[in-house]
């Protein structure tokens, strides 16, 4: 799929733009804070429904306005073509509408547009503890799966109320034999979880070895190993199963500490380079060519589960490649549409930009569209 055209209103330092876009290569190009990276944010939002910079949604109006609003023209493989639009005021609630029509549930919008963004902020998932690797993880697989968002949410619901429980069985041990009814379903839900996150990791660790290798000139071997409370990966039923064995063996502990020790909610991922764990190891250069290798998969691994390609947006990744890094990046990128920001092009070579949208930003305005 690939975005056609975006209409912009009030959106962050934005005051009225409409712009069109190349079907392959896009580069924004401005100076720092003059708003490429907003520009990109509101096309992510049409895609998931919130920012991936704030969790304020009222920080995206601008502020000398009432309320924002995006158009976005989405044209799929089939020639389809898809208007996502969206609303965000600073007093009442954000909306959706999809062709025209309001949507109630934001999951609706994931199933629409598929969108990857690669932002600075991205090695965190390298850096950081499980939790963003989790975070990932689930957004990665939410989008791609309907079943597997459905899923997550409702695992996280039953392991607030079984953490609820182990509160109150500590001091009232008559609750006790209530537990194994949420471990059931906890053990369900984790089960369904495991499955699809074992064959979404397998996916990623074979196609971004090899991204890896082409963007490190075959220097580096990139590995990722699923790291979770569970030994025997089978299928469903052995997952289950260990989750129930696991919860009861954990149970005395769980109690006392009043929250759910094992499970999918505590799983993580070891990422190594030429079998050196790169979090504790790894060059800060690295680090990003992972995470960039991490993001780069996905590609793939949406045109399998969806048939087409995703927008990829590349929010200033130029800047820490070198020349022929740029190069490689870029033609690697050839099938895909790609949006990316940057603050000068002088570095790349003209048969690489020729055939693309340059779109120049200065303090909010298109310079040249
Ligand atoms: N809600 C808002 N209203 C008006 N301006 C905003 C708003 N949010 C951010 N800005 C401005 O947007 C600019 C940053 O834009 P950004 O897209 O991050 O820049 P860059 O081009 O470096 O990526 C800053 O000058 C900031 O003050
Ligand atoms: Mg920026």
């Amino acid at each position: 799929m690939i975005i056609k055209s975006i209409v912009i209103k009030n959106y962050r330092n934005y005051d009225q733009i409409k712009l069109t876009f190349d079907k392959k290569l896009n580069i924004i190009i401005g100076e720092n804070a003059q708003g490429k990276t907003n520009l990109l944010e509101s096309i992510y939002v049409a895609g998931f429904g919130k920012s991936f910079r704030t969790n304020k949604d009222s920080d995206l109006v601008n502020f000398n306005k009432e309320f924002a609003s995006v158009r976005v023209e989405i044209e799929k493989d089939n020639g389809y073509l898809e208007v996502i639009e969206y609303r965000i005021s600073q007093k009442s609630k954000k909306e959706f509408l999809i062709n025209g029509v309001n949507i109630t549930r934001i999951s609706e919008l994931l199933g629409t547009v598929n969108i990857i963004l690669f932002y600075p902020d991205d090695l965190k998932l390298i850096k950081d503890s499980p939790v963003e690797r989790r975070k990932f993880i689930n957004r990665e697989l939410s989008h791609i799966s309907r079943v597997y968002c459905a899923d997550i949410i409702a695992y996280n619901n039953i392991l607030e109320q079984r953490n609820e429980l182990l509160k109150k069985i500590y001091f009232k041990p008559e609750y006790r034999e209530m537990i194994e009814v949420w471990d059931e379903q906890l053990a369900d839900k984790g089960a369904r979880l495991v499955v699809k996150r074992r064959q979404f990791l397998n996916d990623l660790g074979e196609i971004s070895a090899k991204i890896h290798s082409k963007i490190t000139n075959h220097k580096e071997h990139l590995t990722i190993e699923y790291l979770t409370s569970v030994k025997n990966l089978e299928n469903y039923d052995t997952i289950k199963s260990e989750l129930i064995f696991l919860l009861s063996k954990n149970l005395e502990l769980d109690i006392k500490r009043g929250y759910t020790s094992v499970g999918p909610h505590r799983d993580d991922v070891d990422i190594c380079i030429n079998s050196i764990n790169i979090k504790s190891f790894g060059s800060q250069g690295q680090q990003r060519t992972a995470a960039l290798s991490l993001k780069l998969s996905e590609i793939e691994i949406i045109k399998n589960e969806v048939g087409e390609y995703p927008i990829l947006l590349l929010d200033d990744v130029m800047s820490e490649l070198d020349v022929n890094r740029q190069k490689d990046l870029i033609y690697a990128l050839k099938d895909v549409q790609t949006i990316i920001t940057t603050t000068d092009v002088k570095n790349l070579l003209d048969d690489y930009i020729k055939p693309s949208r340059i779109i120049k930003i200065k303090n909010g305005s298109v310079l040249n569209h």
